[in-house]
C-alpha cells in the first residue's frame, strides 16, 4: 500500500512537472522554445530579468536540423532602445550539456519605462534547410525612476523585420508573444489558468487510481 502510494505520487508529481512546464512554454516558428519570460511579463529596471529557452525541441528535435545562432536583443521603436541582451554565442553556447539555456539580464536603470520587444533572432537548419526566425516578445519595462544615458544601443531599424521561416514551424503552431494576455486582461488569464487546473486535476485523478 505504502509502495503504491508513493509510487503513485512520484507519477502525479513527474506528470505535473512535465505539464506544468510544458503549459508555460512559447513555441517559436524555429527551434527555439522559449520558457521565460512568457508576453507581458515585466521588467523592473535595476532588475534581473530571466531568460530561458529551451534547446532541444523538448527531447525531440527533428533530424537535420540544429541552432547556427540565436540572438537577444531589447527593442523600443517608443523609446527608440536597440539594446544587446546576448549576442554571439553567449546564449546558446553557454551550459554544455544543458536542453535550457538561461540568461539573467540586469534591466538598465538608463530605460524609459514602456513598452518593449524582447526579441530572438534564430538562424537555424531545419530539416536540412537554413532559416532566419524572429520572434518579439512584448514585455512592459517599470521604471520609476529612469538614471543616466544607455550605451552600446545598436543601430535601430523598423520593424517588423523580415525574416525566413519555415512554412511549418517545427513543433506545432508557434505562440502568441504580444502581450494581449497580460495579467490584466482577465479573460486571457483565466483561459490560461483553466488547462493548467485541469491537467493538475488529471494528475490527482491518476494518481487516486494508482493508489486504489
Ligand atoms: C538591433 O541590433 C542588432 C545588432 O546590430 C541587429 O542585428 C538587429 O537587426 C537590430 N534590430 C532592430 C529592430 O533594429
Ligand atoms: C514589437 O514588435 C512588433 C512586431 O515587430 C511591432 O509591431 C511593435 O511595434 C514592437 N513594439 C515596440 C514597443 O517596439
Ligand atoms: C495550427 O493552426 C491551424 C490553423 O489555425 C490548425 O488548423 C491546426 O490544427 C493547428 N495545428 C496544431 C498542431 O495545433
Amino acid at each position: 500500500m505504502f509502495a503504491y502510494s508513493t509510487s503513485g505520487l512520484r507519477v502525479f508529481l513527474g506528470a505535473c512537472v512535465v505539464q506544468c512546464v510544458l503549459a508555460g512554454q512559447g513555441f517559436t516558428k524555429g527551434l527555439a522554445i522559449i520558457d521565460a519570460p512568457s508576453a507581458g511579463s515585466p521588467g523592473h529596471a535595476g532588475s534581473i530579468l530571466s531568460v530561458a529557452v529551451e534547446v532541444s525541441g523538448n527531447g525531440a528535435m527533428p533530424t537535420d536540423s540544429a541552432f547556427k545562432l540565436l540572438e537577444v536583443f531589447l527593442l523600443s521603436t517608443e523609446s527608440g532602445i536597440n539594446l544587446t541582451v546576448a549576442s554571439g554565442a553567449s546564449l546558446i553556447g553557454g551550459e554544455e550539456g544543458s536542453t535550457v539555456k538561461h540568461l539573467n539580464w540586469v534591466v538598465p536603470k538608463c530605460l524609459d519605462p514602456g513598452n518593449y520587444n524582447l526579441t530572438f533572432y534564430e538562424t537555424s537548419i531545419i530539416k536540412g534547410e537554413e532559416y532566419f526566425i524572429i520572434t518579439p516578445v512584448s514585455i512592459p519595462i517599470i521604471n520609476e525612476n529612469p538614471s543616466g544615458q544607455c550605451t552600446g544601443l545598436n543601430n535601430l531599424e523598423a520593424q517588423p523585420q523580415v525574416d525566413s521561416p519555415p512554412s511549418d514551424a517545427p513543433f506545432g503552431n508557434a505562440s502568441d508573444f504580444t502581450d494581449s494576455d497580460t495579467p490584466d486582461d482577465g479573460s486571457a488569464l483565466e483561459t490560461r489558468s483553466i488547462p493548467l487546473l485541469a491537467i493538475m486535476l488529471a494528475g490527482l485523478l491518476s494518481c487516486m487510481a494508482m493508489v486504489a
